[in-house]
């Protein structure tokens, strides 16, 4: 046994140890709760620490990704801890008292973490280092500094403006009024929270609706924001420095977490899941209204609000799936969940067709060439389009690939959620980066069923 073996070296035994491996299982049932919400959980710390008092998250994602900013908030002035329930505490500073970090900030993995953080510090007198994995050191940042140098920050980043970067705060920000040019929440909201440190009304106009977290954070916190329709999509208007008092707030559980297990439960023969408290935010669900437009069943049952976000139990049987073309429109309601829908395709009887994105290929890994070259591994029908992919659903895969994940951890989840139906296990080289966003992964899926383990189990 692997596990017997005697490691000379703990960077080796890591190495093999972080190879993960998924069998074809047959059975998978219950009832199971994901973790919280990545992105709610990065704004709900930073709008804590942007709040006098002390704030109370319940739900908090506990991932690496969010554990980041976590720290990020704690270098900047907000003194954070957690206690025997569970619940962070978050004692924040309110805006305009954060104070310069003694040390560079490391945001890991997280283009959210460090685009969010990187606009909140933007209009402060002060200077803030960014620095990141590999992954995260090759993504690009120009699509945050170029409207956030409009405020009056400066920037020094590595080549391309990626990471290690530095940020000049401005003393005294001007408003600005600014249209994202390419459909990204992160953008939206890093100039969102630049705004609140920013003297009277700033404005972002956003094209195409993107995930809308930090709008309802900010509802939620009482800041004076307003959305209007505007002539290029809608308006969305902050009036800066305001004073912000602690709120507490609850964490739904994250759709795209949930996205694997339900894919899971899909594939599977006999399959039959449910899962609790999942965030069905309707800038969110793209991939269940694509999944049950393929045919899947799947049920929201019991929906209802909780601070100010739409929650549901979700049902999700083994249905037979036919491919169909996902409209471009719904793209940045499910952007992240395209790897695990490439996988449901893959069993769909006909084409899946998936255009129209472009950004996927700067995620944590260019989502696009990582999933092609996998499922053709896996003895998948797949083309690749320079926007996307079109994956042809076929009744036997051999699976059997060793995949490469390249620190993205959707694409990990993905083919071991694969290797759950596939004649040949699927292995993959890293699932220690499943720790960014879903921990306890593995542990969740075996509980209904599934055969994830490491090479020697
Ligand atoms: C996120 C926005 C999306 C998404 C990411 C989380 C957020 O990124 O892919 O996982 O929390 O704002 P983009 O803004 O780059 O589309």
């Amino acid at each position: 046994m692997l596990s017997e073996i005697k490691f000379q070296n703990q960077k080796v035994k890591d190495l093999i140890m972080n190879h993960l491996l998924s069998e074809k299982t047959h059975i998978f049932k219950g009832k199971i709760k994901v973790p919280g919400d990545k992105s709610i959980s990065h704004r709900a710390l930073i709008m804590g620490t942007m709040a006098i008092g002390q704030s109370r998250i319940s739900g908090l994602l506990e991932g690496e990704d969010v554990l980041n900013t976590a720290h990020a908030m704690q270098a900047l002035g907000a003194d954070i801890t957690r206690d025997d329930n569970g619940d962070w505490l978050v004692y924040g500073v309110g805006v305009g008292g954060l104070c310069e970090p003694d040390k560079a900030l490391d945001m890991g993995n997280s283009g959210t973490g460090a685009r969010l953080v990187m606009g909140l510090v933007s209009t402060y007198p002060f200077h803030t280092t960014f620095i990141g994995d590999h992954s995260l050191s090759g993504r690009p940042m120009k699509r945050v500094t170029d409207p956030l140098a409009k405020f009056g920050a400066e920037f020094h980043g590595a080549e391309g403006m990626r990471l290690p970067l530095t940020v000049k705060g401005i003393v005294d920000p001007l408003p600005i009024e600014y249209v994202v040019p390419m459909a990204s929440a992160q953008v939206k909201s890093a100039i969102l929270l630049a705004a609140l440190n920013t003297p009277g009304k700033t404005t972002v106009i956003e094209k195409t609706k993107t995930r809308d977290h930090t709008e309802r954070m900010f509802q939620h916190f009482r800041v004076d924001i307003t959305l209007t329709p505007h002539e290029d999509g809608t308006a969305i208007t902050v009036t800066g420095q305001p004073d912000l008092t602690a709120r507490d707030m609850f964490v739904p559980t994250d759709p795209s977490s949930a996205a694997f297990p339900t894919v899971a439960a899909l594939i599977t023969k006999g399959s039959d899941v449910t899962i609790e408290n999942v965030g069905i935010n309707p800038s969110r669900t793209g991939i269940f209204t694509s999944l049950k437009e393929m045919g899947a069943d799947i049920e929201f049952i019991n929906e209802r609000l909780e601070c100010g976000e739409m929650v549901a139990d979700i049902r999700v049987k083994y249905s037979d799936l036919q491919g169909i073309t996902i409209p471009m429109e719904r793209a940045p309601s499910m952007i992240d969940e395209y790897p695990i829908l490439c996988i449901a395709a893959a069993f769909a009887k006909g084409d899946t067709v998936m255009r129209g994105l472009e950004e996927l290929r700067v995620k944590e890994s260019d989502r696009i060439s990582v999933m092609v070259a996998g499922l053709k591994a896996s003895g998948i029908l797949v083309v690749e389009h320079q926007d996307g992919m079109t994956v042809t659903g076929q009744t036997y895969i051999s699976g059997g690939a060793r995949i490469k994940t390249h620190l993205d951890h959707r694409i990990a989840m993905s083919f071991l959620t694969l290797g759950l139906a596939t004649d040949k296990a699927t292995e993959i080289d890293d699932g220690s980066v499943i720790e960014t966003s879903f921990p306890g992964f593995q542990k969740l899926m075996n509980g209904l069923g599934a055969k994830i383990g490491n090479k020697a189990l």
